[in-house]
């Protein structure tokens, strides 16, 4: 079996045309949506990361406003300002570049945002929210990966899905999302004793780990699908995933591709939380 591709950017473009629909209307009412992204110090992979999140937003016509300030702000500047968006009516969405220099706790820094406003879905209302199943904003990278499991039109109930790697930002909310789903999941790590005869049970392995050929070939049933997560390099310096792509994609039905699967679909959600936000208030 050849696995089928499940294209990121495709997807990733359709959900901005839908963003930017959503926006419109919005406009159309007199209301900008906005989000407003804070980078503290000089981090140069957030320095990018902040570039697309902001030109992700005016492509779709959502406002962003950058605010950046230097590495030794004070926590203390820092809430404070966060205190300010979260007052600003016309802001829908907060979200804090992390990492934060190490004198900040990252933590405190999170709960300061207004629920409301955690387009991120990093607060602990939001985790909480999405644990209960009430309305709240889920983190960008597992939302994108449930959008691409929907965009083939597979139904979870039922279906044995396998996690690896449980963060809080990937793996646990994942987690919560597939058994929102019906899926049976089970959840594995870098403690995990036989972690094969897990992903060989699976229907889904979602891959999110930080480390490359985590999934290999004779670990997949066939016919699974299988979304990476992971964002290393090899070797020879070239971007790739947690999954054997080559080997993986011989057993798998689906996959997703690194780069061009989730990554894409992580930026697009925050644009759907974002314009949710915005409608929220709006009401
Ligand atoms: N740093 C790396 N990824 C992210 C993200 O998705 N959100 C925030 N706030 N910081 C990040």
């Amino acid at each position: 079996m050849t696995a089928q591709i499940i294209d990121g950017n495709a997807l990733a473009k359709r959900v901005r045309a839908e963003v930017a629909g959503r926006t419109e209307a919005l406009k159309a009412r007199g209301i900008q949506p906005q989000l407003a992204i804070v980078l503290v110090g000089e981090d140069p992979a957030s320095q990018v990361y902040v570039k697309h999140k902001v030109a992700d937003s005016e492509q779709t016509g959502l406002k962003a406003t950058l605010e950046r300030y230097p590495a030794d702000m004070s926590e203390a500047d820092l809430l404070a300002r966060i205190h300010a968006l979260n007052d600003d009516a016309s802001v829908h969405g907060i979200l804090v570049q992390l990492p934060l220099p190490r004198h900040m706790d990252s933590a405190r820094v999170i709960e300061t945002i207004a629920p409301a406003k955690d387009v991120d879905g990093f607060h602990v209302a939001s985790a909480g929210a999405l644990m209960v199943g009430q309305p709240g904003f889920w983190p960008c990278t597992p939302y994108g990966c449930l959008k691409m499991i929907d965009s083939i039109g597979l139904d979870l109930r039922g279906k044995h899905a396998v996690v690896i790697g449980r963060s809080n930002i990937v793996g646990k909310p994942m987690a919560m999302m597939l058994l929102g789903r019906d899926a049976t999941v089970t959840i594995c790590h870098s403690r995990t004793a036989d972690l094969k005869a897990m992903t060989l049970q699976a229907d889904v392995v979602v891959a999110a780990v930080g480390k490359r050929n985590v999934l290999t070939k004779d670990m997949v049933k066939p016919g699974a699908v299988v979304i990476d997560v992971g964002m290393n390099r090899n070797d020879e310096g070239k971007l790739c995933g947690d999954v054997d792509f080559a080997g993986v994609s011989e057993v798998a039905g689906w996959i997703t591709p690194v780069p061009g699967g989730v990554g894409p679909m992580t930026r697009a959600m925050l644009l759907v939380n974002t314009i949710e936000a915005a409608e929220r208030t709006a009401g």
